[in-house]
């Protein structure tokens, strides 16, 4: 078979047999196709696309490529959650120990920031002592235990799409469905759980700028999980401004704690109870939406999400004091009032915006191997439709000195629309796509 046949059939708008693809995938592991192939491959698929079945087909080899893991040592039905991104989406911190208190286990590999959305991985290592790095054996006993665990996502697993993403990026190839269809699915089904929850974030600061955008991937990734064996579903919801009011790693963990507490109220509560019913239900652990609710709000109210996110952050290293005392988390030495310039209401915040402040502070990786300070980052005091009289505050800069908190505070005002009327209020939770 040769590479160049299988682009100039791309290229002319053909169907790709499994065998090709499965070609493709393996020369890309392997490193026998260069570069250079591979990139025209992607651009020829980027402009002409692919059938679902190609899709699947790509899916399918990409998740073969290296390590599966097999959750089946584990009790009961197990899942997953999976975003596609965005500024102060601290959603997992919170979700996997309310699911894991209601008795469904979640088994979740996560990834580290790049440029202005931070990674888990890095939230978590707000906790002291807390380490990502399990053995698979570690992995699977502290979900069986604890009811979840969050590790770092092994270089053996799905390296398809290591290589694949990597050239993606630089090759102005992202942007393609079935690209990222099997990138991200693949990527899940490799992971093992049975049921897979997808948000799906659509809006300025996300990935897929429209609505349209992010209901056909959610749909598409929701028919290549059903297709693979998995139950999947997919939440698509607001990403048009940043998620709660959190950006910046121990800023986030500290509000994620606060929803686990029972204290914070929002859009991020509104996504976790949302994602958390789908999973619920998915997994047969209550028999409707109401149902899933009423049970993630309890294990919140009694304490029983905390006290599990709690365990999980023991298991892992960590010094579960900080739980409960907040004092032992990372905090920055300044802070400092970024003042609305004129009244009104805010009309928009520009999320990008928002995480690129908290990388100017120190809080986002520039580069894979920059570090990063866990401390700094920004509090939203106002969001999307709040009134605001000149001279309020519209957020606290958390930094590390003043003259880095007054730069900060210029660039995030500069994030912030305020006008005159207030907007069009827009749900936070688009759709949800299921399989049938
Ligand atoms: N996230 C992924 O993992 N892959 C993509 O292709 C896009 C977003």
């Amino acid at each position: 078979m040769l590479m160049t046949d299988i682009i100039a059939a791309k290229r002319d708008g053909g169907e790709l047999t499994r065998e090709q693809i499965e070609f493709f995938v393996r020369g890309v592991t392997d490193g026998s196709i260069p570069d250079y192939q591979s990139a025209a491959l992607l651009m020829a698929i980027v402009w002409r696309g692919m059938n679902r079945r190609e899709t699947l087909d790509l899916t399918l080899a990409m998740m073969n490529s290296g390590d599966t893991l097999d959750l089946s040592s584990i009790s009961g039905v197990k899942a997953d959650k999976h975003s596609t991104g965005g500024v102060g989406d601290k959603t997992s911190l919170a979700l996997l120990p309310m699911v894991a208190a209601q008795g469904v286990r979640m088994a979740k590999m996560s990834g580290r920031g790049l440029g202005h959305t931070g990674g888990t991985l890095d939230k978590l290592e707000s906790f002291p002592g807390f380490s990502s790095a399990l053995t698979h054996e570690q992995f699977l006993n502290q979900v069986e235990r604890v009811g979840f665990a969050i590790a770092g996502q092994t270089a053996d697993l799905d390296p398809a799409d290591k290589k694949l993403y990597a050239l993606r990026d630089v090759t102005g190839t992202v942007q393609s469905i079935p690209l990222i269809v099997s990138s991200i699915m693949s990527k899940k089904l490799a992971a093992g759980a049975d049921v897979i929850v997808l948000d799906v974030k659509t809006g300025s600061g996300a990935f897929m700028k429209t609505e349209a955008d992010a209901l056909t991937l959610a749909r598409e990734m929701v028919e290549i999980g059903r297709l693979a064996g998995r139950k999947t579903v997919a939440c698509i919801t607001d990403m048009d401004q940043p998620l709660g009011n959190a950006v910046g790693n121990a800023l986030e963990v500290k509000e994620a704690l606060a929803l686990l507490k029972g204290e914070y109220h929002g859009d991020l509560e509104e996504l976790c109870l949302t994602l958390g019913s789908c999973i619920l239900t998915g997994a047969g652990a209550a028999k409707d939406e109401a149902e899933a609710r009423a049970k993630l709000e309890r294990g919140i109210a009694d304490g029983s999400a905390l006290e599990k996110f709690a365990e999980f952050i023991e298991a892992q290293g960590g010094d579960r004091r900080a739980v409960y005392d907040e004092s032992l988390l990372p905090a920055a030495p300044v802070r400092y009032e970024a003042r609305a310039e004129s009244s009104g209401f805010v009309r928009h915040i520009d999320a990008q915006g928002v995480g690129l402040v908290s990388m100017h502070l120190g809080g986002g990786r520039e580069t894979a191997e920059s570090g990063i300070d866990l401390a700094v980052g920004v509090e939203l005091h106002k969001k999307r439709g709040d009134a605001v009289a000149a001279g309020e505050s519209v957020a606290t800069i958390h930094a590390r000195d003043e003259a880095g908190a007054e730069s900060a505070a210029r660039l995030l005002l500069a994030a912030y629309d305020i006008g005159a009327e207030p907007p069009e209020a827009a749900p936070f939770v688009k759709a949800i796509v299921r399989e049938d």
